[in-house]
C-alpha cells in the first residue's frame, strides 16, 4: 500500500454555527488536560485499532471492526462507517448506527462533497448544510474523511454525532491518522 495522498487538501469546516459566547469562567473550565483528551484518545485508538487488524486482510472485516471500534470508543457519536468508492458513486460499507441510504453520487451529500473535493469536511449543524443527506433524524452534526491509496480515492469515512458542533480539528486530525492506519494495512483494497 503506497504513502498518504498528495492530493489531500486540509479540513474544511462549513456552515458554521455560532456557538452562545462562553463566560470567562467556563473558558477556564477548558484545562491543558481537555485540551490533550482527544489527541490521547485517537493515540489509544491507532493502538487498538492496529490491534484489531494484526493478522487479518479482509477489507469488510477489518472495516466492520473499525467502525465498530469507533462508535463504540467515541462519545456523542450515533453513526459511524464507511462509504467506498465503486464506479462513480459511492456505495455503503460496514458500519454501526441506524440503516443508511446506500448510493450517493460523487458530490451529493456531505459524504459526496468530501469525496470530489479530496478534503475532509466538517459540518458543525448537518440543517445548514445544503444538500446534506439526512439518514438519521437524530445526526445534529457530522465529519467525513475520504480514504486514500495514494491518489486514489477509495471512499470516505462518515461520522455523525447528535451534538451540534461535535466535531473539530483534533477530530479531523485523529481520524485521518486512523484512515492512513487503516489503508496502510489493507493491501489490493478496491477495483
Ligand atoms: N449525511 C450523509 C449521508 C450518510 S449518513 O449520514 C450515514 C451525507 O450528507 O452525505
Amino acid at each position: 500500500m503506497s504513502s498518504r495522498s498528495t492530493k489531500k487538501k486540509p479540513t474544511k469546516k462549513v456552515a458554521a454555527t455560532k456557538k452562545p459566547a462562553a463566560t470567562k469562567a467556563a473558558k477556564r473550565a477548558v484545562t491543558t488536560s481537555e485540551n490533550h483528551a482527544k489527541p490521547k484518545l485517537y493515540a489509544s485508538l491507532v493502538v487498538q485499532l492496529l490491534s484489531l487488524l494484526k493478522g487479518e486482510h479482509d477489507l469488510v472485516a477489518n472495516a466492520a471492526n473499525f467502525s465498530a471500534l469507533l462508535f463504540n470508543s467515541l462519545p456523542n457519536v450515533n453513526w459511524a462507517g464507511f462509504y467506498f468508492l465503486q464506479d462513480d458513486e459511492l456505495v455503503l460499507g460496514p458500519f454501526q448506527g441506524n440503516p443508511a441510504c446506500v448510493r450517493i453520487p460523487m458530490g451529493k451529500g456531505v459524504c459526496g462533497m468530501a469525496a470530489q473535493q479530496c478534503e475532509t469536511i466538517i459540518v458543525p449543524n448537518v440543517h445548514e448544510f445544503p444538500g446534506h443527506i439526512a439518514c438519521d433524524v437524530a445526526s445534529n452534526s457530522e465529519i467525513v474523511v475520504p480514504l486514500f491509496d495514494g491518489e486514489r480515492l477509495l471512499g470516505v469515512l462518515d461520522l455523525d454525532s447528535p451534538e451540534i458542533g461535535r466535531f473539530d480539528d483534533q477530530d479531523a486530525e485523529g481520524l485521518n491518522e486512523l484512515v492512513t492506519v487503516f489503508v496502510a494495512h489493507e493491501e489490493g483494497i478496491g477495483p
